[in-house]
């Protein structure tokens, strides 16, 4: 960032104190010193908007020690995977509370990779959740498995483990909870559904960067954990993602496996060249690099965000109309890549979702509404009509429409289409008063709703 605004968010940041003690938990309660403001003419009919301040950034980086790192790996002249990527994968691993960690090249790759290992392709069925990023499911494409959708809780916006167990089918091999938006999915009863249906469990914790479930961190439950680490997420470094695992043959596999194939460790044959049919995902040096320093500020923003999150809920779920995100009783902690709530519109006066976002983000709130539902995208008719989809399934077996309807989720739609708000991850780096902010915001649309319905 800019060094104005390097200073900017040192100076949003001093005012709540980064490192404050985590407080998931907590519901402070606080008069609001600014209701009176709420009556006030919207800015979006010409008002003065509640921020008139930037953001911070992102990504952030210390100009001092970051640079350093990374002038390091470059006057070294050693750009490909060595012991800058070992040093980050150690780190990694021993932060998730993983014995192995294999740094790849994005998200999307480690999902794909470690599905690819774990022997799920062709003839499978993976269940998984609606609300997510495309990636979580084109990477059961990829493999030539098919997606199968459970309908999510959207109290919590994740996977609703009871909606999992009546998707079994005599295909299904594996489960994909994706701990979406950074809140721990309800860990116990998938992993109690995985034990007795002999299931894989590949958990997409692209989001979910040190979130953890019952003190334990997403990504260690299943065979696999997998995370995503581009530009936009809470531990930025332009590209890259990382698989980690306890199965040392899994993690040999995953590492011959993004580097062509290649003897890695149990991975060996006596005849020389490639063991295995493989492709080439491996990271470079500098990537770990900044990945090294951006792990260094990790768990401190992770505190902020998560104590923002809580100070944002208590107040803006006052507001009617509004209901923040829930997380599970066994949740200790979430990495909030998004902070998302609930709107209705019938306490709105029937203000549409896309007037109130358009309402918000004029008060200098930065919004959106989120996911589309990724049962309801074209990719998949897409995937099923391809020569390889129709010669192994058949058309009568992969029937579009049968499949559609076997994949309704309508809460989730429900989620999608009216309810969701998004805020960034970012806005949870500002101070307290920005999250008092944010909930005047509300309060003025609030009280306005009727006049910005017939604008
Ligand atoms: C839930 C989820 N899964 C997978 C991915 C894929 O990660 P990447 O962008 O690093 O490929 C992302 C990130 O975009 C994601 O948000």
């Amino acid at each position: 960032m800019g060094e104005l605004n390097r200073r900017k968010f040192i100076k949003l940041n001093s005012v709540v104190g980064i490192g404050a003690t985590y407080a998931l938990h907590q519901t402070p309660v606080r008069a609001f010193e600014f209701l009176d403001k709420v009556n006030q003419q919207p800015a979006i009919l010409g008002g003065n908007p509640v921020v008139d301040h930037d953001w911070p950034d992102w990504p952030i980086w210390n100009p001092e020690t970051d640079e350093k790192r990374l002038l390091e790996v470059m006057r070294s002249g050693v750009w490909s995977r060595k012991n800058v990527t070992q040093e980050f994968e150690q780190k990694w691993a021993e932060l998730i509370g993983s014995k192995r960690c294999l740094a790849l090249v994005n998200g999307t790759n480690a999902l794909i990779t470690s599905f690819a290992n774990l022997d799920i392709g062709w003839g499978d069925e993976v269940i998984t959740t609606p609300y997510s990023f495309i990636a979580s499911t084109a990477s059961i494409l990829f493999n030539g498995a098919i997606p199968v959708f459970a309908d999510i809780d959207p109290k919590t916006f994740q996977i609703d483990p009871a909606k999992i167990e009546e998707k079994i089918t005599d295909r299904t091999r594996a489960i994909l909870p994706v701990h979406i938006l950074g809140l721990p999915c309800d860990m116990d009863p998938i992993m109690d559904i995985a034990r007795r249906h002999n299931l894989v469990v590949v958990e997409d914790a692209c989001q979910a960067w040190l979130a953890e479930y019952d003190g334990k961190k997403a990504g260690t439950f299943g065979n696999a954990g997998c995370f995503s680490f581009q530009n936009s997420k809470n531990i930025p470094i332009g590209e890259g993602g990382a698989i980690v695992s306890d199965d040392d043959a899994f993690m040999d596999r995953c590492f011959s496996y993004h580097n062509y194939g290649m003897p890695y460790g149990s991975v060996k044959s006596d005849r020389g060249g490639a063991v295995m049919s493989g492709t080439k995902l491996r990271i470079t040096e500098y990537q770990c690099a900044i990945g090294l320093a951006q792990l260094e500020r990790l768990d401190e923003q992770t505190d902020m965000r998560s104590e923002n999150a809580a100070y944002l809920s208590a107040m803006i779920r006052e507001v009617p109309g509004i209901t923040p995100y829930e997380l599970y009783s066994k949740v200790t902690r979430a990495s909030f890549h998004l902070y998302p709530f609930r709107y209705d519109q019938r306490e709105f006066k029937g203000l549409p979702r896309a007037k109130f976002l358009s309402a918000l983000s004029a008060e200098g709130i930065p919004c959106s509404s989120g996911y589309i539902p990724l049962n309801k995208m074209p990719y998949l008719e897409n995937a099923f009509n391809s020569k390889n989809f129709k010669k192994y399934y058949g058309e009568k077996e992969l029937n579009i429409d049968r499949y559609n309807e076997e994949n309704e989720c309508p809460l989730n739609d429900k989620l999608c289409y009216e309810e969701a708000v998004w805020l960034p991850q970012y806005v949870l780096l500002g101070s307290r008063r920005d999250m008092e902010s944010i909930r005047n915001a509300i309060g003025k649309i609030h009280a306005n709703a009727e006049k910005l319905k017939n604008s």
